[in-house]
């Protein structure tokens, strides 16, 4: 059977590109299928640092075909951005890449109104969103009236389209943004803009849910990348401090039109520790100097926006609700020697709510903010381990914490990385 997929386990930035890029060797197709450019996936190989995007991060092998789906929300823009960016550092961009003409698309309004609406969720803490438009756009899909799909560019009925979208737009704008500033859009200025978008992308626009029904019939050797991470996910991540779509195992066959019982292995990505970007609650979080430590030594910056992310210790309780959720098979375990200098590490094994211990991830974030950790303690390993290629040459306490984490996850760990590099890979 053809399908693998990596899914990220935790609130994103897992490290999930680079094991989508050392895994792409083995495959020949590279899926996309939810989220958008709000995704910021690293790859570092042979001393050069890439970061996608929107464009699967096995992009950087011409030999594989890389594939965005339907499930995904385009900014055409910025996805041209991203193609010239990478032609221009000679990765090859052209047939290579198939976007679905069934992917709706981002249009100056989504990125107004997320930046117009992300002020406070239920009125409390802001969502902390990327400001990329992603949540508008899914929000004008699953509503229908006012959203377009990339296939609707080439259509005649384009232009009319948006002139009724712009319309109402300006009017909805107009009123959440009292007391700002707001330009009413141009519905003209729109369509030549996405016009000429739209010439520019058509040699990579087609119909991707035929090509992958083809695909999978033929036994080819497909790879989901998966983009944010399971405790995102609309349905099942921290609501209402997630994004806009299935980012779970669960979004795999909704996002990409491929069946489930074609997706044989899934992997789970999980940091050695836990990062959070944007709002929300985040039981481990360490606001103190050790916080401050891990994400210096983790470099723990946004990829997409460079905004500093919250750091603290793992999360076993949050990571096996992920694991089990997405139906993880094994697991990869992502920035091990971010710990190399800890005198302890702690793993929070189960939370304390109201007085009660509770080993199941609750399922609403008023719970969750009031939960306190209950930590496990495990010795550190205080060595540099960024040069160790196998299990068996780690440090006796780093091979301890990894069995500790497979432990409490119920799965095994196959995979444990101590350095950004592709080099920089244990593999069992
Ligand atoms: P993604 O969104 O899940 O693909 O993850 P990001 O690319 O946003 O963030 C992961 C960051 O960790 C990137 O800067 C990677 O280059 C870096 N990275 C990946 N693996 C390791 C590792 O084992 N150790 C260290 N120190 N950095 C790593
Ligand atoms: P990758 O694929 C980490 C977070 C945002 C915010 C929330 C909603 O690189 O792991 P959105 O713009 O999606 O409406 O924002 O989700 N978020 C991510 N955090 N990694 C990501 O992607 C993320 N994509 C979205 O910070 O809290
Ligand atoms: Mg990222």
């Amino acid at each position: 059977m053809p399908g693998t997929c990596v899914i990220g386990l935790q609130w994103g930035d897992e490290a999930k590109g680079k094991i989508v890029d050392l895994l792409t060797e083995q495959h020949e197709i590279v899926v996309r299928y939810q989220g958008g450019a709000n995704a910021g996936h690293t790859v570092v190989a042979h001393g050069q640092t890439y970061k996608l995007s929107l464009i699967p991060s096995g992009i950087l092998n011409p030999r594989v075909q890389c594939v965005v789906t339907g499930g995904v929300v385009v900014n055409p823009a910025s996805l041209l951005g991203e193609i010239d960016g990478l032609t221009s550092r000679g990765v090859k961009c052209d047939q290579n890449l198939l976007i679905s003409d069934r992917a709706h698309v981002i249009f100056p309004w989504h990125i107004a109104e997320d930046k117009l609406l992300d002020k406070d969720a239920s009125g409390g803490e802001a969502i902390g969103t990327t400001l990329r438009g992603i949540g508008p756009c899914y929000r004008d899909k699953v509503g229908r009236t006012y959203a377009i799909r990339l296939g609707d560019l080439y259509r005649d009925g384009f232009r009319a389209k948006l002139e009724h979208i712009v319309a109402h737009k300006n009017t909805a704008i107009a009123a959440l943004a009292t007391g700002s500033t707001f330009e009413a859009l141009d519905a003209a200025q729109i369509f030549d803009e996405y016009s000429k978008l739209a010439a520019r992308l058509k040699p990579h626009v087609g119909d991707t849910t035929a090509y992958l029904f083809d695909a999978v019939d033929a036994q080819k050797k497909i790879l989901f990348e998966g983009a944010q991470g399971a405790l995102l996910d609309i349905d099942h991540g921290t609501f209402p401090y997630v994004t806009s779509s299935n980012s779970s195992g669960v979004g795999i066959s909704s996002g990409s039109g491929v069946p489930a019982r074609h997706l044989d292995q899934v992997i789970g990505v999980i940091k050695a520790y836990t990062s959070r970007v944007g709002g929300g609650p985040f039981p481990t979080e360490l606001n103190d100097d050790l916080g401050q430590h891990i994400r210096d030594r983790g470099n723990e910056y946004g990829t997409v926006t460079r905004r500093p992310r919250r750091c603290g210790w793992f999360d076993a309780v949050a990571v096996r609700y992920s694991a089990r959720l997405s139906g993880v098979h094994k697991l990869a375990v992502m920035l091990l020697d971010v710990l190399s200098e800890m005198d302890e590490i702690k793993i929070c094994t189960a939370y304390e709510i109201n007085g009660r211990q509770v080993t199941q991830f609750p399922s609403h974030v008023d719970d969750l903010r009031i939960a306190k950790p209950v930590y496990e303690t495990v010795p550190g390993w205080k060595t540099d381990i960024t040069g160790v290629r196998k299990f068996a040459d780690l440090p006796a306490a780093a091979r301890a914490y990894l069995d500790r984490l497979g432990q409490h996850l119920g799965r095994p760990i196959e995979i444990a990385s101590v350095g950004p590099d592709r080099a920089q890979t244990i593999l069992s």
